[in-house]
């Protein structure tokens, strides 16, 4: 069931992008010779995805040469590497990926997009992600790719174990991953989890976190009015339940696993369950193990009687200290322009910020899912990012810091969120 405004969200989202325009030919901006860097995305497929954007850029733009610096693959690391790189002023890596809760966090550090863009490009974007890039009167970059958290389950042994479909509740996940798993282990697979997922303490455990807690009706960690919401009992109540998981469903080691570690485990098809975002679709196709039988879905619904889903996504900016500027924007708009972001649909299963590629029949033939999961893309909640702005990468860490030691063991969850409380009532003032 979606929530209404959650569909509204989603009408809001799709209506006005109806009338696209596509970009064509890639814009160089500039005939200078330059070389630019980008801080490349280390998941799942994404380098080989990454190294065929690069291709095409250079072939049409041969003055310009881009290097691909590899960057981590913790959300949270790679805002420190930003971080650390704009204390210094520096113009390092010109060409920055933005995940959509750091534009406020970015902001001072980027370059103005809009100039660059015609009224007609940008109408083809979903307007959530231009308001989203957008702060003041600038739009300090640009979306090339959202996300949404969903379920991946193993239809073979949904079927083997007598489910008829993927759980509806926390409690049905519980249940059917503990079934799983004690009927995959006595038929020899020592190795096998009933349910993977992301509890490394960084910005994916926040992502996770959010999912459990909104599901409950326990709030949204800052509202959009900015009241501090993480201590009531459903939050509570919710953190009990995760903790339960470790070491029974999901392996000790989850609690340092970030998405990629999560679908290792997947892939070598050991395990039921998996939280992630639609980049594992592709590449899990690639399995030897579970190519044929898995499916998605939305995640299993709370007691508020509804799923969420955590907003994802990434934009592309320019670094305001770059030598390069004109250069760098040539790649950032080529990178989230309709053939990149088609390419990068198609090959890695990359959901385009572009509304009319969910319409388009190579799209969706690739990837079935764009269409059967849109309401879960469309619907997905944000990360209290606007509200709290400039400070919201110090409100992620105390949430994935105190449900970190609640997951643990190292705090109960009634006195983590206590303590959680205090600790946002004093970094945002109220
Ligand atoms: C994905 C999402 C991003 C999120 C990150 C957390 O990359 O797209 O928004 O912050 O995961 O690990």
């Amino acid at each position: 069931m979606l929530h209404r405004t959650r569909l509204i969200l989603a009408l809001a989202l799709l209506l006005p992008t109806l009338a696209f325009a596509q970009s064509g030919a890639i814009d160089c901006v500039t005939d200078e010779p330059a070389t630019i860097t980008y801080l490349g995305d280390p998941v799942g497929n994404l380098p080989v995805v990454d190294a065929e954007t690069v291709a095409a850029f250079e072939a049409a733009c041969p003055n310009i040469t881009v290097e691909v610096v590899p960057g981590p693959a913790s959300a949270s690391d790679v805002l420190a590497n930003y971080l650390t790189m704009f204390e210094g002023r520096s113009g390092d890596i010109d060409v920055l990926r933005v995940d959509v809760i750091w534009p406020g966090v970015l902001a001072e550090n980027l370059v103005d997009l809009k100039p660059y863009f015609s009224e007609e490009e940008l109408a083809a974007h979903f307007p959530g992600y231009i308001q989203n890039n957008t702060i003041g009167d600038e739009m300090v970059a640009i979306a090339f790719r959202l996300g949404a958290g969903m379920l991946y389950y193993r239809t073979d042994l949904l079927e083997k174990y007598g489910f008829d479909g993927p759980p509806a509740t926390w409690d049905d996940l519980t249940a059917m991953a503990t079934t799983i798993q004690e009927g995959e282990r006595s038929d020899g697979n020592a190795d096998f989890w009933g349910f993977v997922w992301q509890g490394n303490n960084y910005e994916g455990l926040t992502c996770n976190a959010l999912e459990w807690q909104l599901s409950e009706g326990a709030g949204s960690i800052v509202s959009p009015e900015g009241e501090i919401q993480v201590n009531n009992d459903a939050m509570i109540g919710a953190l009990e339940r995760a903790a339960g998981w470790i070491g029974t469903i999901s392996p000790p080691g989850v609690l340092s696993y970030v998405e990629d570690d999560a679908r290792a485990v997947w892939h070598a098809g050991n395990a039921a369950f998996m939280r992630n975002w639609p980049y594992a679709y592709s590449v899990s196709l690639t399995s030897e193990a579970i190519s044929d039988v898995f499916a998605v879905s939305a995640l299993p619904e709370g007691a508020s009687g509804t799923y969420a889903a955590t907003m994802g996504g990434w934009s592309i900016g320019v670094n305001r200290f770059s030598e390069n500027v004109d250069a760098a924007v040539a790649f950032a708009k080529h990178f989230a322009s309709f053939e990149e972001q088609k390419r990068r649909a198609i090959m890695s299963s990359i959901n385009p910020t572009i509304a009319a590629l969910y319409q388009d029949e190579d799209v969706i033939e690739a990837v079935p899912i764009f269409a059967g999961l849109d309401a879960v893309f469309m619907g997905a909640a944000p990360r209290p990012s606007t509200v709290t702005g400039s400070l919201y990468n110090q409100v992620s860490t105390l949430y994935s810091t105190a449900v970190h030691d609640v997951l643990s063991g190292d705090e109960d969850a009634a006195t983590a969120m206590t303590l959680l409380e205090l600790d946002l009532q004093a970094l945002l003032g109220n």
